[in-house]
């Protein structure tokens, strides 16, 4: 990575506390996995191949999890990108298994948490990880409050014996946050965010306040890709993609926000990773901040 890649990815963030730098705009593997995130892909070499185009664009930046396939985008991470160069930190998260019938069932228990940590080192051929985010499950429509101490310290103790180097959430509230903060620094946040999904403006400020990174989730809108009459006016007028300005909005939204779009595509890859170049005015800034004004969605 060099430093024309750092400026055209969003330029640098340092996680806090830690000595992990990273370039803003980042890399999702869930995508990689199979139809409904669950077995291989269609296309192995094709998943292989977005990894490490990634990679050589600059991305030093991978969120995954060992419960995407169930294991398949941590065994493609490896395969790909083997030996990982210096400066890649590879995020992934705990807190759900996947059984047979493909549903997503939460997997809290110490003992589900602690297998959850060695497989993911085992897939992903590390001696520690880099960053690990307890991700709460229930909620249908987002995080819902409740005590998450005993979870966030188990994977304390984990830290301590040296498997996990640095500790984030996902799908969490404010209070849940501040609860883990008493247990263990907390480096980033994971949640549901994008132009048209705005529950956690306030969190974001609360965050980027303690410089902890803010990193959402469905960038792009997630299943269904945003569209929005508004985000395809100022495309057209940017001469750029709707997602490419949901990107851009992003970056332009907060300086902790730290963007990690998934694809499947090397096309899409490309696409987004140039949505780091989009300069947007103070107008259209405003323009495209009132699309989630309401806090609601206008089409998705
Ligand atoms: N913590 C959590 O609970 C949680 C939940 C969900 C996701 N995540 C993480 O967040 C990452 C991002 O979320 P996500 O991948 O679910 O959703 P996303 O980034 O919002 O959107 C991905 C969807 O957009 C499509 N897409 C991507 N780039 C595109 C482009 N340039 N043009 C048109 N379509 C495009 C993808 O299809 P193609 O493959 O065809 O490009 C895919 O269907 C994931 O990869 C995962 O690592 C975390």
């Amino acid at each position: 990575m060099n430093d024309d890649q750092a400026r055209v990815l969003g330029g640098r963030f340092t996680f806090p506390g830690t000595a992990l730098t990273v370039n803003r705009l980042g890399y999702g593997a869930m995508q990689l996995a199979g139809p409904g995130v669950y077995g291989p892909p269609r296309d192995v070499e094709g998943a292989l191949s977005v990894l490490r185009e990634a990679l050589a664009a600059g991305v030093d930046h991978i969120d995954t999890s060992d419960f995407y396939g169930p294991h398949v985008t941590n065994q493609l991470i490896f395969r790909a990108l083997q030996p990982y160069p210096k400066g890649l930190v590879i995020v992934t998260k705990l807190g759900a298994r996947r059984p047979a019938d493909k549903s997503w069932q939460p997997a809290i228990s110490a003992q589900e948490l602690t297998q959850g940590v060695h497989d993911n080192l085992r897939n992903l051929g590390l001696e520690a990880l880099d960053i690990v985010n307890y991700r709460v499950m229930g909620g249908a429509l987002g995080p819902a409050e409740g005590s998450i101490a005993e979870q966030v310290g188990v994977l304390a103790k984990l830290q301590k014996q040296g498997l996990i180097r640095h500790i984030g959430l996902s799908n969490v509230t404010a209070a849940q946050v501040a609860e883990a903060q008493t247990i263990t620094p907390i480096v980033c946040v994971q949640n549901n965010y994008n132009l048209a999904h705005r529950e956690d403006d306030a969190l974001i400020e609360a965050l980027a306040r303690q410089q902890i990174a803010y990193v959402p989730f469905f960038p792009l809108g997630g299943f269904s890709p945003l569209q929005s009459s508004t985000l395809s006016s100022v495309a057209q007028r940017l001469s750029a993609s709707p997602l490419q300005v949901a990107l851009a909005w992003l970056l332009h939204r907060a300086p902790n926000i730290l963007l990690i779009p998934g694809t499947s595509s090397i096309a899409h890859l490309r696409e987004n990773l140039a949505a780091a170049q989009l300069a947007l005015s103070p107008q259209i800034l405003a323009e495209l901040t009132s699309i989630g004004g309401t806090g609601r969605r206008e089409k998705h």
